[in-house]
């Protein structure tokens, strides 16, 4: 994981890049946040993904603000990697700034002007991020390609943890990764340690995963088992 200020340009020699694993808090025991979010820190965890929904984009509501600042607060070294699955991103993106949201992930879907929400997330000091639903083909995130440091891939329709993962959808991560070798490319929904193999040999390099991971009783050894997988991929850095 890149931050913005360290964005390097990309190039066919292929850099050795690392697999990430990202915990999804949506799949975490509610009724204890607090050490669910150190349970995925001490289980080495690359940085803690978090679902920001609003009910006119996903069938669904979940959490605000005040948890990615609860992150920072019981973790404050793991990174905030915040999915806004929201139809107005734009109108909050101070709001997630000012809670320590460290990457923001908008949809290409969103009804805001995308080039200049990616633009202000930057300027925030953010690492801006889009993400591309199921049903949405990518080659709409085209133009937006060299303003972004990760693509997310939603490989289920995004609103609920738990879902069936949707295979076709690793297509687009096989396409941007022949057009961006250094990408930070990300799936979300459905992953386990099946899936997670298809989506490494499709050239995605981070995995959020939510309630296969936090089911785990021992988290800390299903993330270096997911890890071990990056053996199989040429382009990433062995584990
Ligand atoms: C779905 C969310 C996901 C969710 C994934 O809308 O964006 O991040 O937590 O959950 P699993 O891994 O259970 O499919
Ligand atoms: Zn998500």
């Amino acid at each position: 994981m890149r931050h913005a200020a360290a964005r390097r340009p990309d190039t066919f020699n292929t850099p050795q890049m690392k697999l990430e694993i990202l915990p999804s808090l949506l799949g975490a025991y509610f009724g204890a946040l607090e050490s669910e979010i150190k349970r995925a820190a001490a289980a080495g965890a690359d940085a803690l993904h978090i679902d920001i929904m609003d009910p006119h984009f996903v069938p669904n509501i979940s959490f605000g603000p005040d948890f990615v600042a609860l992150a920072r607060h019981v973790a404050p070294a793991l990174h905030r990697n915040v999915h806004l699955m929201m139809s107005r991103p734009d109108l909050f993106l101070e709001s997630f700034a000012k809670a320590g949201a460290q990457t923001l992930q908008i949809h290409v879907e969103a009804d805001c002007d995308i080039s200049e929400t990616i633009g202000r997330i930057a300027a925030l000091g953010m690492r801006p991020a889009l993400v591309v639903n199921p049903d949405t083909g990518v080659e709409a995130l085209e133009p937006y390609l060299d303003s972004v440091d990760e693509i997310l891939v939603m490989t289920v329709r995004p609103g609920y943890g738990g879902q069936k993962f949707i295979s076709g959808c690793l297509e687009k991560a096989k396409w941007l990764r022949a057009r961006r070798p250094s990408m930070d490319i990300m799936v979300d929904g459905g992953i386990n340690g099946g899936t997670a193999s298809q989506a490494i040999a499709a050239g995605v390099n981070q995995l959020v995963s939510g309630s296969y991971l936090f089911a785990q009783a021992d988290m800390a050894a299903e993330i270096a088992r997911l890890k071990a997988l990056a053996a199989a991929a040429p382009s990433l850095s062995q584990p």
